[in-house]
Formats: structure tokens, C-alpha cells, sequence
């Protein structure tokens, strides 16, 4: 079949892009000129390239494709570059590595999508439509989140995760590492975290509230080289790892490798194998906030990124009204009542990241106040940011109506279990808005990400059958994204040849059960009725 070439359906859409008369070829000749600081992007380049292509591209002194840094270069900010390509050569400058490591990803979607490719490709020209671009981001944080711990996902995937981003000029790859059903984190000073809280016996058949389990254990967790080796792998990409760490609800996988931590020692939890929002939670004694210290700790010592999330979302106070210790922490700490442990919590655990050097960020909890230090997610409401934003939080969206993935997009057979009208379609995701009522709030404003929830995602294939198209739509808003609707969904049909060159199913809905690359994904059973994957009232 002839497809259309997307050679400059690029997504997301530079800032400014010309043409230019001609092309310039790249062959087994070609040479790349790299000044000081411009290696990694060298490096990145010829990785990319060489399964589908095979170019050596060795460095030369007199390279045609020339790769310079230069910071003196002004109006780029970090992650800006220019791109020039002439019928003689090809100039890519930034002022700073991300720049050049954007303008690769550029150079990649300008060459026929076969580039793409894992596997070698014979015949195509490796020719570069000559052009010249001058291209910032909009936004500093453009982010993806991934739920390992209702379904593990070994490096390898994450892996591959990443260089979607990467492909898209996304920039921070969030990794849900814990919750109720499994703690993936790996503790060296608490190595039962991963062993007893890294493994349930089954999972729950459909939504919360169902009374079906599937009977297969799962289970799994990282080591620290593997997380080490991630980090190290996102950042030769430009991305950073966002490690989340939830607390002091979403700890059930927690509680049952330590009972010392919850309100109840002497009770014995197993990692839970429900869906929705369970009410177990930590206790408040300072023995714990030591030990999540401790956690913190260690988790700073993996991910080098200056954020830190610590989770913050959906903590019931049940257990802190029933127990006398928490009501006494209360009391002590001069709260009205325990429900203010969840906002005294989290700031316990947000001086200590602050005091070594980080920054905390925290999901939006309706009335719940964090520490202006904290970078607020909004998943709620919109108005939970804008909030935020006025009382001098950084922001982050997180809108569950625009950026939830593990919504369905529509009615097809594939899709998995919605919450009560929550349709997350293509248009959806690019309508997200970021601009806050209050104009100078809008400096506050990082920028947004897509979420997958995976408590109905088993497989690396069904990870991306619900996140593409959706995540190039958030791309593209959070690059630049002033283009309209039209420009980018003509732009997306040429986009999707990349996609398939790289086995990345992207159908919209209603579609065809899906026949994917993967052997192992089977598309997940429609729950009857239904009802929310959680309890809450998003
Ligand atoms: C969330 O969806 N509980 C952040």
C-alpha cells in the first residue's frame, strides 16, 4: 500500500517551520561535525537511526550534518533548537543538550517514517526535505504517567515507553511505583516492601465493588540498577523519571509487608486485591514518618530529578477518627480533628524532600491545603489548578476529563471499563486547558500530562493501544498547540505511518477488537454494569 509521506506532518508541530528548495541525502558517506557538548545528541541520533537505516554517521571535523551547542545562542531556553537543512547540510544548534536532543527527534520524524523502523530497511532514500526551524516548547512540563503497580511492567517496556515520549518532545515520564495493590520500589533498609507488598494473591474481575477475582497471582518489582539503568536511558533522551511514591492512603501493599506502619499494628493485611479506594491508611506515630523518610531516602538516591511525588490522593480518614493514637497526634499537633492528618502528613514528608534539595509534588485533594512548597497535580477539577495557581503553587494538570488514558474513548470493544461518563476522546485530550482565569497565574502553570491507570491493563501492547493517539494530542498541546484542531488532526493522519513503523497500535474508536502486534494482549472483558474502576465521585 502507498502511503502518504508525513515528512513534515510533524507532531508535535514546530513553532516556526519553512520550506526550502531541495533535500539533503544522508548515505554511508555522510559525516557529522559535533562541537563540545553536542555528543549526546551524536550519540542519540545514530542509535535511532541505525536499525531501520544502518548509517555509520561517524564524526568528522568537515561533517555536512553539523551538531553544535552553543550557549551564547538567546530566545532557545533549554530545550529550544534551530534546525537548517540545505540541499549542502544540516545545522542543528541549541543552547543547551535538551535543545539538541528535541531538534534530534525532529531530524527523525523529517525522514521517511521506514526510519522509524526496528528492523532494517533497504531501498528507501534517507532524504531530509530541506527546511528551517525554530522551535521552543511552550510549556516545561509535558509528562506521562504510567501505573506500574496494579500492573508491573518490566524495564525493558518502560524502556520503550520512553522513547514514544521522546519521539513526542515529551519530557517527564511519572512512575506510579506504589499503591494498595503493589509496591514495585525496591528498599534496601526494607526489603520485605518489595518481597510481601511486591506480589497479590489475584485481582478483581471487573470494577470496584465486584465480586469476581481472576485467581492469578500477580506480582513483581524493580532493583535499584534497573531503575538506575532507566534513569540513566530517559536521560540520554531528555526526559527525566518522576518516582512516585503514595502516601498516606494507597498503602495497602505497604501495610501488608509492614502492620507496624497502619493504625492497627497487631492487624495482618495482604496486598489488596480490590479495585477502588481502600480505606487503610498509615498511622501518624513519628516511628513511621521515620520510616517513610527512610523510604524517601532511598528513592532521592535512585532518581536524581528535582520533583518528587508523594502522592497525597484519595486518603479516607476512617482509621485516623477510630484510633486513639492518631486522635491524640491530632490533638498534639494542635489540629482540629484527624482529618487534618492528611494535610500534616503530607507536609512532614514535603519538609524533608525540600530539605534535601526537592521538590514535592502532590495530586489535588478536595479541601485539603498543602505547603506552598508543594507542586500541585490537578486530576479533579480544572479549578483545583487554577487554585492552587492563585494561592502561589507551581501546577500541574492532570484533568481526568482530558488526560486519563485508561478512559474509554469511545464505545469500541477494546476499550476498558469507564467511569460514569467519562469519554476521553482524541478532541477531548487536545481541548485541555491550561490557561488560568487569572492571567498572572499563568506563570505558575508547568504544564500537563496524560495518566494511565492500569488496574485493567496487563500487557505493554494494551498500555499503548489506549495511549496513542491520545498522548500526540497532548503533546502537541503542551509543545505549542495554537495550530487549531484541523492543522493537527491533518498533521496526526501522517503522523500515524511513524506510529506503525514503530508497531504502535493507534485506531480510534469504535473500532475492531484489536489485532496487535503482541501475542500476549487480549482485549479486557467489559465489566457489567458500568461503574467507576474507583470509588471515588471524580
Ligand atoms: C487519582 O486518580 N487518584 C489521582
Amino acid at each position: 500500500m502507498d502511503l502518504p509521506r508525513p515528512e513534515l506532518a510533524l507532531v508535535p508541530r514546530p513553532r516556526r517551520l519553512s520550506t526550502r528548495a531541495g533535500r539533503f541525502r544522508l548515505d554511508d558517506t555522510t559525516r557529522l561535525r559535533v562541537t563540545p557538548g553536542a555528543g549526546p545528541a551524536a550519540a542519540l541520533l545514530r542509535t535511532l537511526l541505525a536499525p531501520a537505516t544502518g548509517l555509520p554517521l561517524r564524526a568528522a571535523a568537515d561533517g555536512a550534518f553539523v551538531l553544535a551547542l552553543d550557549p551564547a545562542l538567546t530566545g532557545l531556553g533549554d530545550e529550544g533548537y534551530g534546525l537548517t537543512v540545505s540541499p549542502q547540510g544540516v545545522l542543528l544548534r541549541a543552547a543547551r543538550p535538551a535543545g539538541l536532543l528535541r531538534g534530534v527527534q525532529t531530524v527523525r520524524q523529517l525522514l521517511p517514517y521506514e526510519a522509524l523502523s526496528g528492523r532494517p530497511v533497504r531501498g528507501v532514500p534517507w532524504e531530509l526535505p530541506a527546511v528551517e526551524i525554530t522551535d521552543v516548547p511552550r510549556y516545561a512540563w509535558r509528562g506521562s504517567m504510567l501505573d506500574v503497580a496494579r500492573h508491573f511492567q518490566p524495564v525493558s517496556y518502560l524502556r520503550r515507553y520512553v522513547d514514544l515520549m521522546a519521539l513526542h518532545k515529551l519530557n517527564v515520564f511519572h512512575l506510579h511505583l506504589t499503591d494498595d495493590q503493589g509496591w514495585r520500589m525496591p528498599v534496601a533498609t526494607y526489603p520485605r516492601l518489595t518481597e510481601v507488598g511486591g506480589a497479590r494473591a489475584e485481582s478483581m474481575a471487573g470494577p470496584a465493588g465486584s465480586d469476581r477475582f481472576d485467581g492469578v497471582p500477580h506480582g513483581g518489582s524493580y532493583t535499584r540498577a534497573e531503575l538506575r539503568d532507566l534513569v540513566a536511558y530517559a536521560a540520554g533522551r531528555g526526559v527525566s523519571v518522576l518516582p512516585e511514591i503514595g502516601l498516606p492512603g494507597h498503602v495497602r501493599a505497604a501495610l501488608a509487608a509492614h502492620p507496624e506502619l497502619s493504625t492497627d499494628p497487631g492487624r495482618r493485611l495482604g496486598v489488596w486485591t480490590h479495585w477502588g479506594v481502600c480505606e487503610n491508611v498509615l498511622g501518624t506515630d513519628d516511628h513511621v514518618l521515620d520510616f517513610f523518610r527512610t523510604v524517601l531516602d532511598e528513592v532521592m538516591d535512585v532518581f536524581p530529578a528535582p520533583y518528587v511525588h508523594i502522592g497525597g490522593d484519595e486518603c479516607p480518614t476512617v482509621e485516623w477518627e477510630r484510633s486513639a493514637a492518631a486522635r491524640a497526634r491530632a490533638a498534639r499537633e494542635g489540629l482540629p480533628g484527624p482529618r487534618a492528618l492528611h494535610p500534616w502528613f503530607i507536609a512532614r514528608m514535603s519538609e524533608h524532600l525540600v530539605g534535601a534539595g526537592r521538590r514535592p509534588v502532590v495530586w489535588a485533594e478536595n479541601g485539603v491545603t498543602l505547603p506552598l512548597d508543594c507542586t500541585v497535580m490537578s486530576w479533579r477539577e480544572p479549578g483545583h489548578a487554577h487554585a492552587a495557581a492563585r494561592r502561589g503553587h507551581e501546577v500541574v494538570h492532570a484533568d481526568h476529563r482530558a488526560t486519563y488514558f485508561d478512559y474509554p474513548r469511545g464505545p469500541g470493544p477494546g476499550e476498558p471499563p469507564g467511569q460514569p461518563g467519562g469519554i476521553v476522546d482524541l478532541r477531548a485530550v487536545y481541548d485541555v486547558d491550561l490557561t488560568p482565569p487569572v492571567p498572572e497565574d499563568a506563570s505558575r502553570v508547568l504544564g500537563a500530562q496524560g495518566q494511565l491507570w492500569t488496574e485493567f491493563v496487563t500487557t505493554g501492547a494494551h498500555v499503548e493501544y489506549l495511549t496513542y493517539p491520545r498522548l500526540c494530542a497532548l503533546a502537541e498541546r503542551v509543545w505549542d498547540g495554537t495550530s487549531g484542531w484541523r492543522d493537527f488532526t491533518s498533521r496526526l493522519a501522517g503522523h500515524r505511518a511513524r506510529l506503525d513503523a514503530l508497531d504502535v497500535p493507534h485506531a480510534d474508536p469504535p473500532a475492531p477488537v484489536p489485532t496487535l502486534h503482541a501475542p500476549s494482549f487480549t482485549p479486557p472483558t467489559l465489566p457489567h454494569p458500568r461503574e467507576p474502576c474507583r470509588k471515588d465521585s471524580r
